[in-house]
């Protein structure tokens, strides 16, 4: 593939001649990067085996980690998922366009590229007038994985998307930094109770006032379901080590024994008193409010790894509204 093209495009009042460019691209087969609420997208006709084929290739992503479809209308999911649950429905009307996926029984037009073989499809609506406006000119399902090379943070800002894909993709529509900076909560509703299959923008708490108690996976059977979960994710190049929030003994112990070893260390945090501790080129002092952390944690994580940081150490966040979804990504990181 040759070129990447770049559109700045008003995130309110999107030009309706771009929206036409990048549905065109999609209806020849080729690929347009897309901002949402939660993170930038790698976007494809859902129903485009080739199409579909080049996402996994561009992304260098295991083929057996399944797609989300995005979709933009109602009518949409009729053709994708074959049976809407009752409380898949609940969540739908209520959160709908938003930061949540749901995992439904597909119907025979989604191809097993797309859901890794399964039996289930994720679908989601996105909430962002850009995408929502490219899909419904389209005129059908979007597949969306994040726009970043597998295993990377995912992409809150284009420039990341070009970091990432620079010569892979057609076209990448730049409205912006997205909001909520983390992925859609993945949610499995052919269960009931339903599960979480992935913490994301969306709370548990939000879903339960909806729906009643859910399960969170976790067991070695749900990782199975959600495949994946399974793989190296959300990870930057550097090693993440967390440290509990506001132990400064910790902090101070394992910046000296890295430094020691002569390792390049940054430092994550947002408690006061650990400020206080350290200052300079790799301090980052990120908001305590799990909002503004999740906000800005994977851009924070890719400006680390572009100045050649080798550790990076994270002081943890209460696991409240969406700081059980930043715990899960910096855990998963860590493990890595
Ligand atoms: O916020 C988001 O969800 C972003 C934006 C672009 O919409 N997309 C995103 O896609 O994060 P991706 O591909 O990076 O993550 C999709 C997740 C993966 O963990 C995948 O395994 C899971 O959804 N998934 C997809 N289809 C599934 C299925 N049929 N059953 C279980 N899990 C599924
Ligand atoms: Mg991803």
């Amino acid at each position: 593939m040759g070129e990447t093209k770049v559109l700045q495009v008003s995130a309110q009042n999107p030009d309706s001649q771009i929206i036409e460019e990048a549905a065109r691209i999609l209806q020849e087969g080729g690929l347009v990067c897309f901002p949402t609420e939660t993170v930038y997208g790698l976007g494809a006709d859902a129903l485009n085996p080739e199409a579909v084929r080049k996402v996994f290739a561009a992304k260098g992503r295991p083929p057996d980690n399944p797609l989300i479809v995005h979709i933009a209308t109602d009518q949409q999911l009729l053709d994708i998922a074959d049976v809407v649950p009752e409380k898949g429905n609940a969540l739908a009307e209520v959160f709908w366009p938003g930061p949540l996926t749901l995992v439904m029984k597909r119907t025979i037009l989604i191809s097993d590229l797309v859901t890794a073989g399964l039996d289930t499809v994720a679908v989601r609506m996105p909430n962002h007038p850009v995408t929502l406006g490219l899909i419904r000119t389209f005129d059908a399902g979007v597949v969306g994985p994040s726009a970043n090379i597998s295993g990377k943070p995912s992409p809150t800002d284009a420039a990341h998307v070009l970091e990432d894909l620079r010569g892979k993709v057609d076209l990448i529509l730049d409205a912006g930094p997205t909001e909520i900076g983390l992925e859609s909560t993945v949610i499995d509703v052919t269960l009931d109770p339903p599960a979480i299959l992935r913490t994301g923008g969306l709370t548990r708490e939000r879903i339960e006032e909806v729906i009643g108690p859910v399960q969170v996976s976790g067991s070695a059977a749900d990782l199975q379901r959600s495949p994946g979960t399974r793989h190296r994710h959300y990870s930057p190049r550097a090693q993440v080590i967390l440290v509990a929030e506001g132990d400064e003994l910790a902090l101070t112990h394992l910046l000296k024994a890295h430094r020691q070893s002569g390792r390049k260390v940054a430092c994550i945090a947002h408690s006061h008193s650990l400020s206080k501790l350290e200052s300079g080129e790799f301090f980052r002092m990120l908001p305590s409010s799990a909002d503004f952390f999740a906000r800005y944690l994977y851009r924070t994580l890719r400006e680390l790894d572009a100045l050649g940081v080798e550790v990076i150490i994270v002081e943890s966040i209460p696991e409240i509204g969406l700081g059980a979804a930043v715990m899960d990504r910096l855990r998963r990181a860590a493990a890595s």
